[in-house]
């Protein structure tokens, strides 16, 4: 239930700088994924009519350099690219799953889940304003639907990887995208975790064979040759562990034994930047990178694993892992929990990431290397714990953040800016221009170049050389100065029809729940924007960067396909009905004519990119 606080709240962002809004009065927005059919009848209407999938241009797909090998080992299972979605918004939705993909995503951090599965979000719950917070708690969908979407994600891929159309735009030299690797995620207590409602998660995760047979029935027509393919059943046998949210330190012990034991995992334990120590943490954020205005949140550094324990266990579960056949590793870091100053999101707490994290994030790497010597596996350590990365990762680090030793370098806050998935592509280019400019062909041999460098250069690793840079004065990227710019604005009331068409509420949507169509004729713009209501969480994510005054998830046409979602709903909307037919409603008495101009555009098949419902 929305409280009178939020309803306060969201009046308030209509007065807070940049990020004029519209309330999200009356109802809260669950997740209803689209069906797998649909899926796929968007993929091919969507490809023919427009040469995009789920809005991404085939321009933004990444295809491997056939002189250059980006790929790398996961806990032994080979992944063609460093890159992926970290647990958040981009790993949630199947489609989310399928765009982080063709961006050249190939290892997916799935979105954190847990017993917990029927939270309510407060909205909004993304802010992106300048650098990353957000107060998303957990998984939006249940463990049922969960597991469906991580099947449909994994079915999408395994035909996509095989259609014709597609694999022109992604196979690199052997003819195949390569291989890619999901890595499960769950939180956040052993009671919950050996629940046997995760557990049954977890098994279905390791053999989804029963899932695949069900949803084989819904491929429709365009792929019905895929009806039988052997589709990977095996989903994922890694699992990240989130000890985010209050996770008792000393249960990561027993939640870690208890995934290798009971469920045969190889397991990762997600730090949280809290291991720095409240000091160390406040003086690189307030007095360092200046961020004056992020208040640390003390009492979260008490409640979480302290440095010297969480040193010991690092050891303590890489030799159970290993006596079990295992491996086992650490991922840097979660988000950090900061006192929710800016009051845009209604909760106290908010938890930032991006730019600032990332130099947490590296000095806890270098910190961590020099506590466990000869223990992670990272140059000039040469040990076998693994070390993944997930903090402020985008284009312009991302060769630095590798050279480090992580793998591999999992990104959301990048994603979640203009060009959204779109972002990839660029990145994996500019990290293969870099590896071919060195002389090298492949990761490895690329980091081994940098390891010289990096000794020669007076450091005992690479990871010391870039915290020694990202440290140093003026590194304007990870400074409060450096990331001031607000978003464009323009002093215009957003319409539901015609705006600046800047495309920003298509790519910023992790959902992909936006879309444009062709203006009619006589209609102001070139493009009109409509939203997938159902697919849409209300994240406030497009209303920070639509430049118009006005929250675009509110103002554009609201779709449902679903006509017990769209009477449970309030506010402006149009049902689309399953004989083509479409029933709007509106917030004044333009009702009639809204309908029809929704009808006529996506009657209006060239532009649509929709296939016929
Ligand atoms: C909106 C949002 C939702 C997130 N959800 C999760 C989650 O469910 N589980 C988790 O372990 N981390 C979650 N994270 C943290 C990210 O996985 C990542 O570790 C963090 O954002 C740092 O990376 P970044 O700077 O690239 O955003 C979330 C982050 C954001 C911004």
């Amino acid at each position: 239930m929305l409280t009178d606080s939020y309803v306060g709240l969201v009046t308030q962002r209509a007065l807070h700088t940049n990020h004029p809004g519209h309330a999200h009065v009356g109802d809260t927005a669950p997740l209803t994924p689209m069906s797998l059919r649909l899926l796929l009848g968007r993929v091919a209407h969507e490809f023919e009519s427009r040469n995009r999938i789920f809005d991404l241009p085939t321009g933004r797909f990444w295809r491997p350099d056939p002189e250059i090998d980006l790929g790398f080992s996961f806990a032994g299972r080979r992944a063609a690219s460093p890159i992926g979605p970290a647990a958040g918004p981009h790993s949630q939705l199947a489609q989310n799953i399928v765009l982080a993909w063709l961006g050249g995503s190939r290892l997916f951090e799935l979105k954190t889940v847990q017993i917990l599965d029927e939270l309510e979000i407060a909205r909004p719950c993304i802010d992106m304003q300048t650098i990353g917070y957000n107060i998303e708690w957990s998984q939006e969908l249940t463990l049922g639907q969960s597991l469906t979407e991580y099947v449909k994600a994994s079915m999408l891929l395994d035909i996509l990887s095989q259609w014709e159309p597609v694999l022109e735009h992604v196979a690199g030299t052997d003819g195949t995208p390569g291989p890619h690797v999901f890595d499960m995620s769950v939180g956040y207590d052993l009671a919950g975790i050996s629940n046997p409602r995760v557990a049954e998660f977890i098994v279905g995760m390791r053999d989804a064979t029963a899932e695949i047979d069900r949803l084989r029935a819904e491929i429709p027509e365009p792929f019905a040759e895929y009806r039988d393919l052997e589709f990977s059943a095996g989903l994922s046998d890694t699992l990240t562990l989130s000890t985010f949210h209050g996770c008792p330190p000393e249960e990561i012990e027993q939640i870690t034994k208890h995934l290798i034991d009971e469920h045969d995992l190889d397991v990762i334990v997600k730090l949280n930047p809290t291991l720095l120590g409240y000091e160390n943490v406040r003086s690189i954020v307030n007095d360092e990178l200046g961020y004056h205005d992020v208040e640390v949140k003390e009492s979260a550094f008490a409640e979480d694993l302290q440095f010297d324990r969480g040193i010991e266990l690092i050891g303590e579960l890489n030799d159970f892992a290993k006596a079990r056949g295992h491996r086992f590793g650490i991922k840097l870091t979660n988000t950090l929990v900061v006192n929710n100053t800016k009051q845009w999101m209604p909760e106290d707490t908010m938890y930032l990431s991006g730019p600032p994290l990332h130099v947490l994030a590296s000095t806890l790497l270098a910190t961590l290397a020099d506590a466990l010597p000869g223990a992670l596996a990272i140059p000039g350590h040469d040990g076998d714990v693994m070390v993944s990365f997930s903090a402020g990762v985008g284009k312009d680090n991302l060769a630095e953040t590798l050279a480090m030793g992580v793998n591999p370098a999992t990104i959301c806050s990048d994603l979640l800016k203009p060009g959204g998935y779109g972002r990839l592509a660029p990145m994996l280019k500019a990290l293969t221009a870099t590896v071919a400019e060195s002389g090298t062909t492949n990761l490895s041999d690329w980091r081994a170049a940098r390891q010289r460098e990096a000794i020669a250069a007076g450091h005992r690793a690479t990871v010391d050389q870039h915290v020694a840079f990202i440290r140093g004065d003026g590194i304007d990227p990870y400074t409060r100065a450096g990331n001031a710019k607000l978003p464009r604005e323009v002093d215009n009331e957003l319409q539901m029809f015609g705006c600046v068409a800047c495309n920003f509420c298509i790519t910023v949507c992790p959902n992909d729940a936006f879309f444009s169509i062709s203006s009619l004729d006589g209609q102001e713009g070139r493009q009109q924007y409509l939203v997938w209501s159902e697919l849409c969480n209300e994240c406030g994510n497009c209303m920070t960067f639509c430049p118009e005054d006005g929250d675009p998830a509110m103002v554009k046409p609201r779709l449902f396909t679903d006509e017990a979602v769209f009477t449970g709903r309030t506010g402006q909307g149009f049902l689309l009905r399953s004989d083509g037919t479409v029933v709007g409603r509106t917030d004044d008495d333009s009702s009639a004519e809204a309908t029809t101009v929704v009808a006529r555009l996506l009657q209006s098949t060239a532009g649509n990119p929709l296939p016929n419902m």
